[in-house]
Formats: structure tokens, sequence, C-alpha cells
């Protein structure tokens, strides 16, 4: 698998079959300038709640690419009202079989508003079991002893979690969630972007390493093999 880190919690997995889009927040990221959203590729588009941080290119990168949206019922209805038919809706729990691989929706401690003020539904992550392997996106959440159910049901070969505190995790807790999902691998995201999420790297990276976990803080336009 290859991860491609886009700034902010935008990153795309290439499992090999499929390259797999999670919640892109690009052009109105100063951080992420460098990158031209024109180039990011996407077989299918998921995004994990109604916050603008988290959905704000998925209309162009949709338009371009044809990619199905996967999100909670709420979002793909949005979406649908917005011109883009071809969604896929879920709830929390719920998992379903696509041609990359076997997708669980799963609970997040957050909020879900979308940008226009409609009704997001509830915020959620997503487990994806490939052929080859499985991760989890937890997508913006507080720690949650429900990620302890997602350890006993799968063997992850990493987990993406927010660290930036604040409106999510900070290392701390972070580092909790990865004991409890049983990983030793954790792509921090969610860290930097604003004020509110500024975060001492190194502290962070340490404070993983302390406690037996690899803390990877990637560089943005940056893609690495797991
Ligand atoms: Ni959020
Ligand atoms: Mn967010």
């Amino acid at each position: 698998m290859t991860f491609t880190y886009y700034g902010h919690a935008c990153f795309s997995v290439n499992t090999g079959e499929a390259k797999l889009l999670f919640d892109p927040f690009i052009t109105p990221n100063p951080l992420a300038s460098h990158i031209d959203i024109q180039t990011v590729e996407a077989d299918a588009i998921f995004i994990s709640h109604g916050h603008e941080d988290h959905l704000a290119d998925t209309a162009t990168i949709a338009s371009r690419t044809g990619a199905p949206i996967i999100s909670n019922w709420e979002i793909v209805s949005w979406f649908g009202k917005h011109g883009f038919q071809n969604g896929h809706p879920m709830n929390h729990g719920g998992a379903w079989n696509f041609p990359f691989g076997r997708v669980k929706y799963t609970t997040a401690i957050h909020s879900s508003g979308l940008p226009d003020g409609s009704y997001g539904g509830n915020p959620g992550g997503f487990a994806v079991q490939t052929a080859t392997a499985a991760f989890y996106y937890s997508g913006d959440t507080a720690l949650t002893k429900d990620m302890e159910l997602l350890g006993e049901e799968y063997s992850l070969r990493f987990a993406v979690l927010p660290v930036g505190d604040n409106f999510t995790m900070g290392p701390q807790d972070a580092l909790r969630a990865a004991k409890m999902l049983r990983v030793n691998k954790v792509i921090g995201v969610h860290f930097d972007t604003f004020p509110y999420i500024k975060i001492d790297r190194s502290a962070a990276v340490k404070h993983f390493a302390d406690g037996g976990v690899e803390l990877v803080l990637p560089e943005i336009g940056k893609s690495f093999a797991l």
C-alpha cells in the first residue's frame, strides 16, 4: 500500500487496485499550496463528516474523476442534491463490500454540520479491509472505547488518527487509541493547519515512541509505502 499525504486530514491510500481518497481539503489550506488538485487521483472519495475542513475539494475532484462519494446517509444525500448521484450512503456499524475491499463506517465522537448549515448526520470514520491488509481512519474524534472493538475485529496494519488536540484527540489520547486498536504504527493528521491545532511535533513523536508506537507525521505531498 502507498500512502500520500495532502495536508490536514486529507490523504490517499493506493491499495494497488484502487486509489482511495479521504477528506479532501487542499485548496483552502495554505500549507498545501504546492499541491495541484488536478493531479489528485481517486477511485473513491471518503468523507468522514460534514465539516468544511474535510470536504472542501470533494465536488471538484469527484467531477473530474467520477469517483463515488462514500459517507453517511446525510452527507451523500447532500452531495446528491448538488449533482453527485453515484454516492454510497452508510451509517455506523454497517459494512459494504466494494470492489476494492470491505468498508465499515465507524463511530466518532465529534459533530458534523455541513458548510451551508444543513444537517450532516453523525460523524464517523472508516475501517477498510482489502485483500492484502486492513487500515483504519478515525475521522475527527475524541478517544472512545469503541476503538477497542476495532482492535478486536481487525488486524490493522496502521491507523490514521488526528493528533492536533482542541477539536480532536491530541497525542496523549491518540497513543491510548493506538493501544486499543492494537497498532504499532500511527499516521498523525489534523495538526498544524490552524493555530488551535499547532503541536510540538518532536514531543508528539517522542511520546509515541516512549509508548512503543511509531508516530509518522507526514510531509505534505510526500508518498510512502506502508
Ligand atoms: Ni470536524
Ligand atoms: Mn476537522
